[in-house]
């Protein structure tokens, strides 16, 4: 068995709010596993009812082999981090990490060894006698981990760690936070909305929405192979297009036909589209998977669209170019070079095999 699983969980708050529902989730014995989906979507109840913080409304618990549906907090052996540190503002940042040890009746020198340890790991060692109200706010998460770290827990937990700190320092703290991982080999499981945190962090993700995990799996299948239609306009930035048509045959051929325009399937595709003919469907396509024609060498008159340039986004690495096409507006990230005129009408090209399509009505990915 996996080392955290959880087995048909459902939290519901009161009588109407399921909060969580009906999950199933195994994580594996030091992986790096982030839950990741809107505000809403019951990432943190779902780390409240592993750490023991929240009970369970159904399902089963294990961790470690052991349920723990009735097992207290303080009893399962796990640490777990929040996004507002709560660190005991009179204590100095030594005191702060050694503290539950000491609660716990550690003697004083392995109390003292496992505080200079973690702090070492942490690069803290210098800031070890200073108090919260003199540490800036990446300092101040350093030592709440520290504190977490010193317990030797089974595994971590993270809820939005990372949230109170500037764009840089998060980016910086999410390096250290990876590096942490690889140095201290423990299971993780870390709750945020930001899916950029998610696909550079984890192992796996799971994709939750409305209490439900959507999918769960390293993040380049998640990435590649959505499952549905809310994975794939969740994960990437910016985000996928999604354009409504219909699948059209012609001499043996199958097309997405936009209305305004259309464009071939390529004959792997054809199996699981052909019972779509006529039908209304979905086509997804991500905005690095369109090119400007001038750019690309794959162009035929069969992946190509005519399109006015509305909006230009310079990112310094890359261009964003808003494009309106049939009766949709797509974005396409292409190279800092290319810079089109606003109000320019460009052939850009679709990298067909890239190219998804959902079922309207289930939003599932067909192929
Ligand atoms: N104590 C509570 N009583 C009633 N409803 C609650 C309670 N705690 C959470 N909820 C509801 O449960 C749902 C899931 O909440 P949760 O805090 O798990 O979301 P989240 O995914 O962590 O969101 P966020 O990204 O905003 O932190 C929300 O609809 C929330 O309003
Ligand atoms: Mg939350």
């Amino acid at each position: 068995m996996a080392q955290i699983s959880l087995r048909d969980v459902k939290k519901v708050y009161g009588h109407k709010v399921t909060a969580v529902d009906n999950i199933n989730l195994g994580i594996e014995n030091k992986e790096f596993v982030v839950l990741v989906g809107p505000s809403g979507c019951g990432k943190s109840t779902t780390l409240r009812m592993i750490a023991g913080l929240e009970e369970a409304s159904e399902g089963k618990i294990y961790i470690a082999d052991r349920l723990v549906n009735n097992v207290p907090a303080k009893d399962r052996n796990i640490a777990m981090v929040f996004q507002n540190y709560a660190l005991y503002p009179h204590m100095r940042a030594y005191e702060n990490m050694a503290f539950a040890l000491k609660l716990r009746g550690y003697p004083k020198p392995e109390v003292d060894k496992r505080v200079k340890e973690a702090a070492e790991i942490l690069g803290i060692t210098r800031l070890l006698q200073r108090r919260p109200k003199e540490l800036s706010g990446g300092e101040r998460q350093r030592v709440a981990v520290g504190r977490a770290i010193v317990r030797k827990p089974l595994a971590f937990l993270f809820d939005e760690p990372l949230s109170n700190l500037d764009a840089k320092m998060r980016v910086q703290m999410r390096t250290e936070l990876h590096k942490l991982h690889l140095k201290i080999q423990t299971t993780m499981v870390y709750v945020t909305h930001d899916q950029v945190e998610a696909m550079t962090l984890g192992d796996k993700i799971a994709v939750m929405k409305d209490g439900k995990i959507q999918q769960f799996g390293a993040p380049l299948n998640v990435y590649n192979k959505p499952a549905n239609k809310f994975v794939g306009g969740f994960i990437g930035s910016p985000p996928m297009n999604f354009m409504d048509g219909e699948i059209m045959a012609k001499n043996n051929d199958l097309y997405f036909a936009e209305g305004n325009f259309r464009i071939k399937i390529p004959k792997e595709k054809y199996l699981k589209l052909k019972s779509y003919t006529g039908k209304k469907i979905i086509f997804g396509v991500r905005p690095e998977c369109i090119y400007d024609k001038l750019f690309a060498s794959m162009a035929t008159p069969d992946n190509t669209v005519r399109a006015s340039c509305e909006v230009i986004e310079t990112m310094g690495a890359e261009n964003h170019l808003y494009l309106s096409t049939g009766k949709h507006t797509i974005v396409a990230v292409v190279d800092a070079s290319n810079k089109p005129l606003i109000g320019s009408v460009l052939e850009v090209v679709f990298d067909m095999q890239k190219s998804l399509f959902f079922d309207p009505a289930t939003e599932k990915s067909i192929v």
